[in-house]
C-alpha cells in the first residue's frame, strides 16, 4: 500500500494519474459531495449514473452505467462502496456487473471503500479488488480508519493497487507532491485496526440499533421515503412527496429545530433528499427524530 494524507487526496491524484484533462470520470449518484469537486477542479468530466430506487433498496443500473461508460469517454469509474449516502453496500452479484464494464471498457477503478468498517450486521463487505485477478490489476482501494474509529484530521490514509502498473502511475507525483502522513495518524489507524475490535463490534451493534429505530420513524412518518442503510450511519431520505421545496433541510432546521444535510449537495439527484446522520448517543436520536416526526405531522400527510 501507498500512505496518503487522506481519501479524498488520494481521488484527485488518482485522477490526475490516471486521467487526462477532458477524460470523463463515472460515479453513481447521489454522491458524496467531494467526487463531484474532484472531477470538476481536476478538470475531468463528470459522468453521473444515478442509482435507481428498487422497492426495497438503491440499485446500479448497469445497462446505463455501460451505456454512458461508452458514449461519454470514460477512463475511470469512481465507487464508493459501502455507499455514501444510500448506505447500500453492494453485493457480489451487483458488483460483478458493474466488473465487467470496467473490464469491457479497460476503466480504472478508483473504489472508495472507506465506510467498509461500518458494515452493519445482517450484510457483508464485498472489496472490489476480490473480485478476480483481472478486476483487481485494474483497481486502486481507498481506505482509511478515519470514518469507523472517528479519527479523522489525523492525516492518514491508504491507497492499496491491484498492480505494480497501477501503483506507479500513482506514485509519478514526487512524494513531497503527495503529502505526507503524520506519526499520529499512522499509529492511530495501526491501534484502531489490531486493537479496537471489540469497541467496533459494539458500535455496529449500537448504529445497527439506531438503524433500525430511524427505520421504525420512517414506516411510521415517511413511507415509501426510506430504504435502511445496509452500512454506514447515514439515512437518506427522500421528501420530495412533502413538498418541502428543493431543499427540505431548510424548512426542516426551521421548524422541527434538527440540522439535517441538504440532498441537493449530493448533486442534482439529492433535490427534495435529505441526510440524516444516526452516529449519536440514542437520547439524541430520539429527540431528532421526534422532533422530525412532530413537524412533518403538522403537515398533510403524503399521496400513498
Ligand atoms: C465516501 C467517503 N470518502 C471519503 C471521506 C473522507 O475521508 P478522508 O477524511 O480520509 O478524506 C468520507 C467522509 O465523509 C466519505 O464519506
Amino acid at each position: 500500500v501507498v500512505l496518503v494524507s487522506d481519501v479524498v487526496q488520494a481521488i484527485y491524484l488518482s485522477l490526475l494519474a490516471f486521467t487526462e484533462p477532458g477524460d470523463g470520470v463515472v460515479f453513481l449518484t447521489p454522491a458524496y459531495p467531494p467526487f463531484a469537486s474532484a472531477v470538476a477542479e481536476t478538470g475531468r468530466s463528470a459522468v453521473r449514473c444515478p442509482l435507481v430506487r428498487g422497492r426495497a433498496r438503491y440499485e446500479v443500473d448497469v445497462d446505463q452505467l455501460g451505456s454512458l461508460v461508452r458514449t461519454r469517454g470514460c477512463r475511470v469509474l469512481l465507487l464508493c462502496n459501502p455507499h455514501n449516502p444510500t448506505g447500500r453496500s453492494f453485493t457480489r452479484d451487483e458488483l460483478d456487473a458493474v466488473a465487467s464494464v470496467a473490464l469491457d471498457a479497460d476503466l480504472v477503478v478508483v473504489s472508495d471503500e472507506i465506510h467498509a468498517d461500518l458494515t452493519l450486521p445482517g450484510s457483508t463487505h464485498v472489496a472490489f479488488a476480490s473480485l478476480g485477478s483481472e478486476v483487481a490489476a485494474r483497481t486502486v482501494t481507498l481506505s482509511s480508519a478515519s470514518k469507523a474509529f472517528n479519527v479523522a484530521g489525523l492525516r492518514c490514509a491508504v491507497a492499496a493497487f491491484g498492480s505494480d502498473a497501477l501503483r506507479q502511475r500513482f506514485e509519478q507525483f514526487p512524494a513531497h507532491a503527495r503529502g505526507s502522513v503524520s506519526v499520529v495518524g499512522m499509529v492511530a489507524a495501526l491501534a484502531a485496526w489490531e486493537q479496537a475490535g471489540a469497541w467496533l463490534e459494539a458500535v455496529l451493534a449500537h448504529l445497527a440499533a439506531n438503524r433500525d429505530l430511524v427505520s421504525v420513524f420512517a414506516e411510521r412518518h415517511l413511507p415509501g421515503a426510506y430504504s435502511p442503510p445496509e452500512a454506514t450511519y447515514l439515512s437518506w431520505l427522500d421528501l420530495a412527496a412533502y413538498d418541502l421545496g428543493e431543499d427540505p433541510s431548510v424548512w426542516l432546521r426551521a421548524n422541527a429545530r434538527v440540522a439535517l444535510s441538504p440532498g441537493p449537495d449530493f448533486g442534482v439527484e439529492g433535490r427534495g433528499h435529505v441526510r440524516l446522520n444516526f452516529a449519536t448517543s440514542r437520547p439524541v436520536l430520539e429527540e431528532m427524530l421526534e422532533r422530525l416526526g412532530a413537524a412533518l405531522g403538522a403537515r398533510a400527510r403524503p399521496p400513498t
